[in-house]
Order: structure tokens, then C-alpha cells, then sequence
């Protein structure tokens, strides 16, 4: 069994998509293991993508991070990491495949429906960013 960590973000939760994105994730055999709604901080949001702290869209990502609330999940199944990447499409929605959340429900590459770990070392640092073990029995 693996764990990701999962990002229903601003845009789609703003949008009352959240349940739609959660059915699909319960439907493609995902145990949800932690869920909470966050309204995260400009300050959390620079932490949580400090990886791309050089990039010029650093500021308009963590500016539209931190202007609504969100979803944060834990999911876990076999292979979860590729798997919620694989439901959650390119990472811009123009070029996503039919069926992916960010096809379905991502408005462009900035406001793109959801966030996924992209490999283990990712999930283990976002995880615990934002749930504690607490959180996750
Ligand atoms: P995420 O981390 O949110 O799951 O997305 P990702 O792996 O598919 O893409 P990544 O390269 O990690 O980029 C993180 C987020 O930054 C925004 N972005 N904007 N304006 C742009 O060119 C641009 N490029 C990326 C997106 O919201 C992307 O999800
Ligand atoms: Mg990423």
C-alpha cells in the first residue's frame, strides 16, 4: 500500500466540484485517509512549493493557493502516487486526457482543478506538512 498526498484546489472547491472529485477518487479505489478543508496561508503556500521558489510563476501559484480555501487528502492504495497522477491529467488542462479531473474540471495551467505528489520523496514531505499521524489512523 501507498500514500499521496492530494490537493482539491481553490478553483474546484470554489466551484462545488469537490464532490465530484472525491466520487471519482472513491470509484477508482482510493481510501480516503485524511481529508480537512484549509485555507492556506501565502506563507504555507510559499513552504509547500518551495521547489518551485525560482520559477516565475512562483507568486501567482502560491497567490491563487492562498486565496480560497481548499480540500487537503491523504489517499492511499497500490500504487497511489502514479495512479492519482494518472486520474489528475497534465498539468495543463488543454492538454489533459478525457476523463482526468483536470480535463473535467481545471480552467488553465494555473488554475488546474487539483495537486498530486509527484514521487515518494514528494509525498513523504507533503504529507506531514499539512496531517499529523493523528490525523491519518
Ligand atoms: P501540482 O504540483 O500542483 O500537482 O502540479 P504538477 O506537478 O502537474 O505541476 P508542477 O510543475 O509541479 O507545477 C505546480 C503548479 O504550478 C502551476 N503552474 N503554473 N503558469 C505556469 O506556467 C505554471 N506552470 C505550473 C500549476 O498550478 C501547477 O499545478
Ligand atoms: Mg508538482
Amino acid at each position: 500500500m501507498e500514500r499521496t498526498f492530494a490537493i482539491i484546489k481553490p478553483d474546484s472547491f470554489a466551484a462545488g466540484n469537490a464532490g465530484k472529485i472525491l466520487a471519482r477518487i472513491y470509484a477508482e479505489g482510493f481510501k480516503v485517509v485524511g481529508i480537512k478543508k484549509l485555507y492556506m496561508s501565502k506563507v504555507e503556500a510559499e513552504g509547500f512549493y518551495y521547489v518551485h521558489k525560482e520559477r516565475p510563476f512562483f507568486g501567482e501559484l502560491t497567490d491563487f493557493m492562498s486565496s480560497a480555501p481548499c480540500i487537503v487528502m491523504v489517499l492511499e492504495t497500490e500504487g497511489a502516487i502514479l495512479k492519482w497522477r494518472d486520474l489528475m491529467g497534465a498539468t495543463n488542462p488543454a492538454e489533459a486526457a478525457e476523463g482526468t479531473m483536470r480535463k473535467e474540471f481545471g480552467s488553465n495551467i494555473g488554475e488546474n482543478a487539483t495537486h498530486g505528489s509527484d514521487a515518494p520523496e514528494t509525498a513523504a514531505f507533503e504529507i506531514p506538512y499539512f496531517f499529523s499521524g493523528l490525523e491519518l489512523l
